[in-house]
């Protein structure tokens, strides 16, 4: 099963949910940089107090912050035997700078997998998320904002890696156990 993995989609697709699915599936870290930049806000570092207003209004942090993060967690040894990335890259910058740290490590992706659920669909999904836990972003105005962010400077990677040949595109619609099934069958090609 390849290991080497990239999951691409908007807001509330199931990126974080399938990743946390994949890693126990194939014993390789979830690199989240949404993950690890709640917790520098929440440590109050550096990092966290830059990141945190572009955060809660629904904007993308900026390039160089996420990649400095991005690239520490590579190179990280539990990722030596592989990583499933979930968030980053975002924008065109940050899929050129993920490629030259692969390169340095000798390493490269060998799966992009996007996930697609209709628009109405995730506003209502991250709703019910902002009900039950709260996330800061998880507001009307960051959601329409984390939308239009991700069509516009996000959603052009998918040509990117469909250039490179190793994008496979999935339906994230169904239960979570569906979509982590669908996964599965893309990773075994
Ligand atoms: P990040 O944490 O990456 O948030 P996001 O992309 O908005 O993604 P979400 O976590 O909302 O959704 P997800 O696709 O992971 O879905 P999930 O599994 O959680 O980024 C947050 C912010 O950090 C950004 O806005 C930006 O400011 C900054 N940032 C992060 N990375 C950056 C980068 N590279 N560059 C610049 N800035 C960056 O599921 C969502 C909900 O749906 C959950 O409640 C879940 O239980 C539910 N759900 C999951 N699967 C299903 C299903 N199959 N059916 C029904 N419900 C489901």
């Amino acid at each position: 099963m390849l290991r080497r993995l990239l999951l691409l989609g908007a807001p509330g697709v199931g990126k974080g949910t399938q990743a946390v699915r994949l890693v126990s599936r194939l014993g390789v870290p979830q690199i989240s940089t949404g993950d690890m930049l709640r917790a520098a806000v929440a440590a109050g570092t550096d990092v966290g107090r830059e990141a945190r207003g572009y955060m809660d209004r629904g904007e993308l942090v900026p390039d160089a912050v996420v990649i400095a993060v991005a690239e520490a967690r590579l190179r990280q040894p539990d990722a030596e035997r592989g990583f499933i990335l979930d968030g980053f890259p975002r924008t065109a910058e940050q899929a050129r700078a993920l490629d030259a740290i692969l390169v340095k490590l000798g390493r490269a992706l060998e799966r992009c997998v996007v996930l697609s659920v209709d628009e109405q669909a995730l506003v209502e999904r991250l709703r019910k998320r902002a009900e039950l836990e709260g996330r800061s972003d998880d507001n009307e105005a960051a959601i329409r904002t984390r939308m239009q962010v991700y069509r516009k400077q996000t959603e052009p990677l998918i040509d990117y890696y469909r250039g490179r040949g190793i994008l496979v595109e999935l339906d994230g619609v169904g239960s979570v156990d569906e979509v982590a099934a669908r996964i599965e069958g893309a990773l075994a090609a």
